[in-house]
C-alpha cells in the first residue's frame, strides 16, 4: 500500500475490511470538531497555558491552585462535550469487527460515550480525581464544581486522575497499548501530532511488527513521512465518513 495509490481511502477500506483486527490510537485532534482545543497550535491550550507551569506534576505540587485554573477550564469543557460523528464512526467500526480496540491520548471520555468499549485511557481521564498524599480516589462530579479547587477528605487538594509530564503512564494501559501495538494488522492514528512520548512510539511498535500505519489527520506530522503507510489528509470525522461508506461498500 502506497500514497500514491489513485483512490487511498479505497486502499484503506480495503486493507481494514480484510485484515479486521486495526486498533486505533486518537488524540486532541479527534475531539476538535467537538469543541474542544487541542494542545499545540495556535489555539491549542498551550498557547495559553504555559505547559512547563500548567501541565507538569511538579507544578502540581508546587502550585495546586494556579494549575486547577487550567484544570477547571478542562474539566468545563470536556464535560460539556458530546462524541462527534468520528467517535461514533469509530464505535461502528468495532461493533461491526473492523477495529480491536481503541488507544487514546484523551482524557475527555468521548470514545466511551460514543459507544466504543474496549478502549484503554493512556494518560488517564478527568471522571476522578485523586488525591497525591494519600490516594484517595473520588469521582469528579462528587467533589468539583466550576471554579472550586477540589480537596480531598485529608484536606490536601485533589488531582485529576490525568497523566502530568513527570508522571509515568498508568502501568495496565502502558501493557494493554503495548501488546495491542504488537498484534494488530493496521494501526490507524487519528489526530494526533506524535509529539509526546512514549504515545508516539506506538505507531512505530506496530509498524516495526509488520502493521500498516495509516494516519488521520489534515496536517502533516513527524509520522507521516517516516512511519506511516499513508495519510489521508483532512478532519477525522471526514475522512470516517468516507471509510465507512467504502468499508460498507466492499462488504456489499
Ligand atoms: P496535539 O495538540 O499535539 O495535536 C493535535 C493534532 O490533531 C494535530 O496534529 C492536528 O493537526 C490534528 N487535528 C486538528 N484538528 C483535527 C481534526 N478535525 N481531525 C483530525 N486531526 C485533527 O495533541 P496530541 O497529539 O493529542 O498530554 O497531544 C499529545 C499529548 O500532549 C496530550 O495527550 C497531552 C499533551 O501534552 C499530556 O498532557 C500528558
Amino acid at each position: 500500500m502506497g500514497a500514491g495509490g489513485s483512490d487511498p481511502i479505497r486502499e484503506v477500506a480495503r486493507l481494514l475490511a480484510e485484515r479486521r483486527n486495526a486498533v486505533v490510537l486518537t488524540g486532541a485532534g479527534i475531539s476538535v470538531e467537538s469543541g474542544i482545543p487541542s494542545f499545540r497550535g495556535a489555539q491549542g491550550m498551550w498557547a495559553k497555558y504555559d505547559p512547563t507551569e500548567y501541565a507538569t506534576l511538579h507544578a502540581f505540587m508546587q502550585s495546586p491552585r494556579k494549575v486547577w485554573e487550567m484544570l477547571s477550564e478542562m474539566v468545563s469543557v470536556c464535560g460539556g462535550a458530546a462524541p462527534n460523528a468520528a467517535h461514533k464512526g469509530l464505535a461502528a467500526l468495532e461493533e461491526t469487527g473492523v477495529v480491536r480496540a481503541v488507544i487514546t491520548q484523551n482524557v475527555d471520555g468521548l470514545h466511551q460515550a460514543a459507544g466504543s468499549r474496549r478502549v484503554i485511557e493512556y494518560h488517564g481521564n478527568l471522571d476522578e480525581l485523586i488525591c497525591v498524599y494519600c490516594w484517595k480516589r473520588y469521582p469528579t462530579r462528587d467533589r468539583w464544581t466550576p471554579g472550586s479547587v477540589p480537596q480531598c477528605d485529608c484536606g490536601e487538594i485533589l488531582k485529576p486522575n490525568v497523566v502530568l509530564f513527570g508522571e509515568p503512564i498508568p502501568w495496565l494501559a502502558q501493557e494493554q497499548a503495548e501488546e495491542e501495538a504488537r498484534s494488530c494488522g493496521v494501526l490507524v492514528v487519528i489526530g494526533t501530532s506524535a509529539q509526546v512520548s512514549p504515545a508516539c512510539d506506538i505507531p512505530r511498535i506496530a509498524k516495526e511488527l509488520g502493521a500498516a500505519v495509516v494516519e488521520i489527520n489534515p496536517e502533516p506530522t513527524l509520522l507521516t513521512r517516516t512511519v506511516a503507510d499513508v495519510h489521508l489528509a483532512g478532519p477525522a470525522s471526514e475522512i470516517l465518513a468516507l471509510l465507512l461508506q467504502s468499508i460498507r461498500d466492499e462488504e456489499h
